[in-house]
Formats: structure tokens, sequence, C-alpha cells
């Protein structure tokens, strides 16, 4: 478990981490997710010791990392592969001798049997089989980044830090990658901590998340949770939801759906139960690793709000009046 307690970090006169505290639990994905300057690379940086912090206290496996000397500091590294947007491969070595780099780092053996198999293994894992020998100008940028992913993993990490690992990358590509890292928590039990201002991956693969703001976690929680109901403005300007034009006339409803009570039915059975009209201003669907969250707006006459809602209320539908 890695846990962070009123973190601070400040760089000459700006304040970039202003107490900072969250907790990521073993095995899970966590995302952090924020726009640009929020400072989640510092706060990363932080926790994989790679960035020293002012104040406060990051644990990692109960280990103050504040409190180690350089050494022990490194041990904890070894534990944490990182993978970035840019890949960083070494040009002039190929996929293997790429991979292998970190046990030469380490002044490890890279050409006998225990690490051949083991670099196989990854290669395997990423798909990349058939690119051994391949330099990494010879490979796409999805073939890069799985190149990164198994130099991550080669030292059998216990976590895995991803800083915007696939903003470089094209939608598709992107969803292989982010399939990739799920496979890898599951399979190998690593616990991942991705750092990203893309909602598309938090979606996907988180199962917490942090919304960072001016180095400042502003909200915490399931991304379906923060995401489909967002009560902070600037959430929900992230969302672009901020902009959104409502009638000006009426009442404004938003209603929220998730897996278990879909939307579509209990819109046309209120409008036939109750006997009236509204219209439909606004709507949303999202995917969240298995399940499908929505969100409506509707706007009724004024003379209908209080039917409206005792329907809403009597289906178990939750609902919001918006002002
Ligand atoms: N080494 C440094 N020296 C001085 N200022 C820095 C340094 N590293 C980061 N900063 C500042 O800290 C703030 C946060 O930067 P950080 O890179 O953590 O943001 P970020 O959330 O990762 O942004 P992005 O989404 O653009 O990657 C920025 O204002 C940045 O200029
Ligand atoms: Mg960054």
């Amino acid at each position: 478990m890695i846990s962070l307690n009123q973190v601070e970090k400040t760089f000459q006169d700006t304040t970039v981490l202003k107490g900072v505290s969250l907790s990521i639990k073993d095995g899970e994905i966590y995302g952090i997710i924020g726009q640009s300057g929020a400072g989640k690379s510092t706060l990363l940086r932080c926790i994989n010791g790679l960035e020293p912090f002012d104040s406060g206290e990051i644990f990692v496996d109960d280990v103050p990392l504040s409190k180690q000397d350089k050494k022990s500091l490194r041990n904890i590294q070894k534990g944490m592969g990182m993978i970035f947007q840019g890949f960083n491969l070494l040009e002039r070595l190929n996929v293997y001798q790429n991979i292998a780099l970190p046990m030469r780092f380490w002044g490890m053996d890279t050409k006998g049997e225990a690490a051949k198999k083991k670099i196989m293994e990854l290669v395997s894992l990423v798909g990349l089989s058939d690119k051994l020998r391949a330099f990494p100008r010879e490979l796409s940028g999805g073939q890069k980044q799985r190149v990164a992913i198994a130099r991550a993993l080669v030292l059998d990490p216990k976590f895995l830090l991803c800083d915007e690992a696939t903003s470089a990358l094209d939608p598709e590509i992107t969803k292989g990658i982010l399939s990739l890292l799920q496979e890898i928590n599951k399979e190998m039990g690593i616990t991942i901590i991705v750092v990203t201002h893309q909602m598309e991956v938090v979606k996907q693969i988180c199962e917490r998340v942090a919304f960072l703001s001016h180095g400042k976690v502003l909200s915490e929680g399931k991304p379906e949770l923060l995401f489909v109901r967002p009560e902070e403005k600037e959430i929900k300007d992230f969302l672009r939801e901020g902009s959104e034009r409502l009638p000006e006339y009426g009442i404004n409803i938003q209603l929220f759906f998730n897996g278990d009570n879909n939307m579509e039915p209990t819109v046309t059975m209120m409008a036939r139960a109750l006997d009236i009209d509204f219209s439909i201003c606004w709507a949303r669907l999202d995917d969240f690793r298995k399940s499908v969250y929505g969100s409506l707006i509707i706007n009724v006459a004024p003379h209908d709000r209080d039917k409206v809602i005792e329907f809403l209320e009597n289906r178990g539908v939750m609902w919001e009046v918006l002002e």
C-alpha cells in the first residue's frame, strides 16, 4: 500500500503540492487526473522518490520515504516500474536489450538463462515476440509503449507507475495498451497508478480516482461517482458540462441511471403514466469498466414538477433539480 499524508512541495516560489493526502490499496488500479499543471507528474515523482518533498509523509508498505538513506530508497524504487508518454527507449538498443536495461543497471546478468526466460515471458506478454531484434525506430508508438511496459516489469515490481502513458497514442491503440495494463494488474497482481488528463483512461480501467486541482485533491472516489454526478464546479468544467445551455423556462431536472435502472423505459413510462409532455435537453451514456452509467436532463412544465419528482422517487431514480 502507498499512502500520502499532507504532502507539500514547492519549487522556488511556487507551491505545486498543497497538502495532498490519499491512499492506494494493494492490487488496485488508481487514477490521478487533472488539468495540465495540476501537479500530477510532480506527485508521481514524489511517490517514487525521484523528487524530494518539503513536508508531510509518504509511506510505501508502511516504510516512510523521507527517512530512507540512498540505498534503501533505491531498493524501494526497484519495486516501482515506471512508464511515460515519451516511452524513453534507447534508440541504439534493440527490444531485448531495452527490456534488459534495468537488469544491467542493477548489475544483474542479462544473457543467462534466467534473464532470457524472464525477458521472453515479458515480450510474449506484451505481444512482441516477433520483434525481439527490432530497434525502436522500426516500431510504432503502441509497440514502443509495449516495450517500455515490459522493461518496467523486468525487475518484478510491486507497483507500476504510468505518467500519461497513452497520451501520445490514438484511441484504438490506447484501448489495447489499457487492456494490457488491466491484464498485468489482474494476472500479476501488480498495483497500478495511472496519471492522466484523459477521462477515457480513468473510465476504462481505474477502480478509484483522485481529481487533482492546483496541487490539492478536490475529490476522490469511484470514477462513476465522480464523473456521473460531479459536485465541484471545477470537475464539471473539466468534463465540459459547465457550458451546457439549458432552457431558461420550465424546470430542468437531471436524472441519473446506473446499469440496473435503464433510462429509456423510465422516461417513456413516465410520459405515459403521468400523461404529460416534456423535452429531453441533454443526455449522456458512459462506460465504466463493466457497467454503463447514464444521465439525462429533462425540461418539464412548472405545474408538472411535483408529480414528476414523486414518480422518480417511487421508481428509485436519482434526480436533481437544476437551478
Ligand atoms: N523541476 C521543476 N522546477 C520548477 N517548477 C516545476 C518543476 N517541475 C514542475 N514544475 C511546476 O509545477 C507545476 C506542476 O507541474 P506538473 O508537471 O506536476 O503538472 P502536471 O499535472 O503533470 O501537468 P501535465 O498534465 O501538463 O503533465 C507546474 O506549474 C510546473 O511548471
Ligand atoms: Mg505531467
